[in-house]
């Protein structure tokens, strides 16, 4: 099973004359209503609303937002033009990372930076990541020495980083420059979450080391962007990759871009794709040593299917049941759980009245757990995803990758690249927790365990 197959439908709003209030959601409480809920457990509050209709009102302070529970509703808001990427999520995001990068744009400007990225990720853009993806996760394993213990989130987010910043960015200096990238980024998501979540303004520019550290990340992240930009420039080098589409791109009068929409891009596609390949990872890893049964049953596949050499890209199409891991380890912990859009018009979703204007929120984890679309939903079962069965998966009941115009662009490159690393560990080592080791759910701009640690044993 792929992700894709899961095929979107037809979308569901409608301007049926007889719209209705979406209901407000049980449990709020006067002044802060349903605020309260959400931050102390945000999952088990996203996973509850299903209970209170297809769409709920939320109460969060003074503001009202609508929360969308279905699979088939949620396929729609993300095809539906009636609605766009904005909100106070976006803002602060946009305030840290920069305004003119694809992941917060809309409207034409959306549209021509996909098409400048968007071969890059294609198909059969794939086999020329190949040798990185591969050398990568071998330098992964081989890092880690038998009966040591593995951190996995630095070690999950450097070979993310590396994996992104080799082969979209590419030339040599990446080696050493994707290590700076990948602690400047950890520290960045820490401090940037905290700040979206809790938007305390000045505070965050009073001189607390936290806040020290996270300014010092976040300055260098953009130094470094620019470094990789003007070291480009100065080569007088263009390979066939994504840096070069981007200083290469033309607006819409056919002008070159602005140095700061290249700036932007490269930050915007560098985030995105280092915290959610890193997090799955190291999900993969808790799964790995939680159920051993699993990765024996990995171990065996890449064995068979590789005759016992070194797991390659070529392998990766006939990894069908690692393939089917991942994707059951996206379902049950996806790295992107809450999802956020603004309505730009009056509009409807499902038969409920939508406002223009309205905040817009739903949650892929509370979709992807949920018992009306899943049997045994809370438990790992990968052969759910063996084509006989994955058929009866409801649509946009697994879109972890999103659907419509902000589908992420890197579903393939992300798969191949967590299949191939999945592989390679379980070929090599089985794990188990030590000591120490914390393997709750931490809730960030992603979800990842608070601080998985494994001891690595091989076979
Ligand atoms: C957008 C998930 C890896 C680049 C998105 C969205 C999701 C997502 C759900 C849509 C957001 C929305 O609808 O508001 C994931 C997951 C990943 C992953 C689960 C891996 C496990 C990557 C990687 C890259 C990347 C590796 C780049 C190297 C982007 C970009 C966007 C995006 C640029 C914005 C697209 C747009 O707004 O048009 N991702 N992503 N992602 N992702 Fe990913």
């Amino acid at each position: 099973m792929t992700v894709e197959s899961v095929k979107p439908a037809t979308p569901g709003t409608s301007g049926t004359p007889e719209l209705r209030e979406p209901p407000l959601a049980g449990g709020g409480v006067p002044v802060l209503g349903h605020g309260l809920k959400l931050v102390r457990d945000p999952l088990a509050f996203m996973s509850g609303l299903r209970e209170h209709g297809d769409v709920v009102r939320l109460r969060l302070g003074p503001k009202t937002v609508y929360a969308v529970t279905t699979p088939e509703l949620t396929g729609a808001l993300a095809l539906s033009p009636d609605f766009k990427i904005d909100g106070p999520l976006w803002e602060s995001l946009e305030g840290l990372l920069g305004k003119e990068g694809v992941a917060t744009a809309n409207g034409p400007r959306h549209r021509r930076q996909r098409r400048t990225i968007q071969p890059a990720f294609r198909l059969d853009a794939l086999p020329a990541y190949g040798p990185v993806m591969e050398e990568e996760a071998h330098a992964l394993t081989g890092r880690w020495k038998p009966g040591e213990t593995v951190d996995c989130t630095s070690e999950s987010f450097r070979v993310a980083v590396r994996i992104a910043a080799r082969c979209l960015l590419r030339g040599d200096y990446m080696d050493e420059r994707a290590e700076r990238l990948s602690i400047d980024l950890a520290t960045v998501f820490r401090g940037m979450y905290r700040r979206m979540v809790i938007p305390l303004g000045p505070l965050y520019r009073l001189p607390f080391p936290a806040n020290r550290e996270f300014n010092r990340a976040l300055a260098d992240l953009h130094l470094l962007v620019d470094e990789i930009v003007a070291e480009r420039r100065a080569s007088g080098q263009k390979p066939d990759d994504l840096l070069t589409a981007l200083l290469e791109a033309k607006d819409d009068n056919g002008d070159p871009i602005g140095e700061q929409e290249i700036h932007d891009q490269v930050v915007a596609i560098l985030t995105p794709g280092s915290e959610t390949v890193a997090s799955t990872i190291m999900w993969l890893l808790q799964i790995l040593a939680a159920h051993p049964e699993h990765a024996e049953k990995v171990r065996t596949e890449v064995e068979s299917v590789t005759g016992g050499r070194p797991v390659g890209f070529e392998h990766v199409r006939a990894l069908t049941h690692t393939n089917n891991v991942v994707v059951e380890a996206m379902r049950l912990r996806p790295a992107v759980w809450i999802l956020t859009r603004r309505a730009v018009t009056d509009t409807a979703l499902g038969g409920y009245r939508i406002p223009a204007g309205a905040d817009i929120v739903y949650s892929p984890y509370a979709i992807q757990r949920d018992g009306r679309s899943y049997a045994r939903h809370l438990d790992f079962d990968p052969d759910r995803w063996l084509p006989e069965r994955a058929k009866d998966v409801p649509k946009y009941a697994m879109s972890p990758f999103s659907v419509g115009n902000r589908k992420c662009p890197s579903d393939h490159f992300s798969m191949t690249q967590l299949s191939l690393i999945t592989a390679a560990i379980s070929a090599k080592y089985r794990f188990e927790q030590v000591d120490g080791s914390d393997d709750s759910t931490r809730v960030g701009i992603t979800l990842r365990p608070h601080n998985l640690l494994l001891r690595a044993m091989p076979w």
